[in-house]
């Protein structure tokens, strides 16, 4: 919403609940990370952690970038936010990734877990 908003509008509105939703957000996918970790640990030579691996860098540009916004979103409160180019650039590609490197790797799970009959939840 915010990237078509700004697009079409020049505005980028619910930047505060992008920003309190997106630290919270990341706590709650930093502990997910770490625990599914434990679990799937060693790396393995696969398609299913390889596009797991693209997935995991690719959030953590799109949040490492996210805190470099909100870091000059809160400098600037009440005023326009004069955002570096980069960083929103980094950011959005980042975000793009995600999408397709986690909607990717969900698919290579699932299909495994088909074609050796196991359980999607098991290492
Ligand atoms: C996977 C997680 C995230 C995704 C997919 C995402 C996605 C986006 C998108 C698509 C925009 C619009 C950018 C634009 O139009 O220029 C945006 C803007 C923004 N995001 Fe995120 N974001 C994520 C995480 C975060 C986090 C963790 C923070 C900070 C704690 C954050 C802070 C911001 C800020 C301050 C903006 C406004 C900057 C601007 O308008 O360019 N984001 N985000």
């Amino acid at each position: 919403m915010i990237f078509c908003a700004r697009l079409a509008y020049g505005v980028t509105p619910g930047e505060t609940l992008h920003v309190i939703g997106g630290i919270v957000l990341t706590a709650l996918y930093a502990a997910y990370q770490w625990r599914h970790w434990l679990r799937v640990r060693p790396v393995r030579m696969r398609l299913d952690y390889g596009l797991g691996l693209l997935a995991t860098a690719s959030l953590f540009l799109t949040q490492a970038s996210g805190f470099a916004l909100a870091f000059t979103w809160w400098q600037a409160r009440g005023v326009a936010a004069d955002y570096a180019p980069v960083v929103v650039a980094l950011h959005n590609i980042g975000s793009m990734l995600v999408l397709t490197f986690v909607a990717a790797h969900v698919g290579a799970v699932l299909q495994r877990a088909r074609l050796i009959g196991g359980d999607v939840l098991e290492g």
